[in-house]
């Protein structure tokens, strides 16, 4: 198991996709697991309460599936991987992240998923602190809130508009401040962590660093390219 944790678009999934890709292991990404919760509860117009989200998430059901082609989050059966990303969606995650109900349900499913997996690298807040403080490896993935809001408008090939990275900077900061300041499994570096800074480090670097760690964790690891 190697746990990657970090503030909001700190690189974090991308990071870890590729770290899985290159050692053979399956990524699973804890965000997409409290996003596709969070689609659930928005589309059933459910009042926001821990046991309402749980019970819904059990019925519908909500998971992250283990497919050929990589993990794909699921309502229903449907695959909702592009609508757990939009904006509605992010506005209202940490609200339902926050509360202890579904972090617990969240919690037991990621440990199944994991289950089924020789390696996996698992990315979210509190992987290294609260879901498996036993992981081998444990990153602490950051940069500064600028880049971080620049990165994610890259993604969608806005990084030089001034106006939308403000915004998506603000929307960064609302989003840790929220994260960090939660009573249950709040971000926090875990212990034993290796924090990795990685304001004006390439992505090809950020990689590097981590495969680095599971080699020299793991020892030699066969499916290593
Ligand atoms: O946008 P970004 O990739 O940074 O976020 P994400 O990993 O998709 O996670 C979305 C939200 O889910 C976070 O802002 C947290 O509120 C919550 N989350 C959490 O509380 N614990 C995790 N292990 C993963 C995500």
């Amino acid at each position: 198991m190697i746990a990657i944790d970090g503030p909001a678009g700190s690189g974090k999934s991308t990071t870890a996709a590729a770290v899985a890709k290159r050692l053979g292991f399956v990524h699973l990404d804890s965000g997409a697991l409290y996003r596709a919760v969070t689609l659930a509860a928005l589309d059933a117009g459910a009042p926001i309460r821990g046991q309402r989200v749980v019970a819904l998430a059990r019925s519908l059901p909500v998971r992250l599936r283990l497919t050929d082609s990589g993990v794909r989050a699921e309502v229903a059966g449907v695959d909702v991987s592009r609508e757990i990303r939009t904006t509605r969606v992010t506005e209202r995650v940490s609200e339902i992240a926050a509360l202890p109900v579904v972090r617990e349900w969240v919690n037991a499913e990621l440990r199944a998923a994991a289950g089924q997996a020789p390696g996996v690298v698992m990315d979210g807040r509190d992987i290294g602190s609260v879901v498996f403080p036993e992981a081998g490896v444990k990153v602490y993935l950051t940069a500064s809130s600028t880049e971080r809001a620049q990165r994610r408008l890259a993604q969608h090939g806005h990084a030089d508009d001034t106006d939308a990275v403000a915004a998506a900077e603000r929307d960064i900061m609302r989003r840790d401040a929220h994260d960090a300041g939660r009573t249950v499994a709040p971000l926090v570096v875990p212990d034993e962590a290796v924090v990795l800074d990685t304001t004006g480090m390439s992505f090809e670097d950020q990689v590097d660093r981590v495969v680095g760690l599971a080699k020299r964790a793991f020892g030699s690891l066969d499916t290593v390219s």
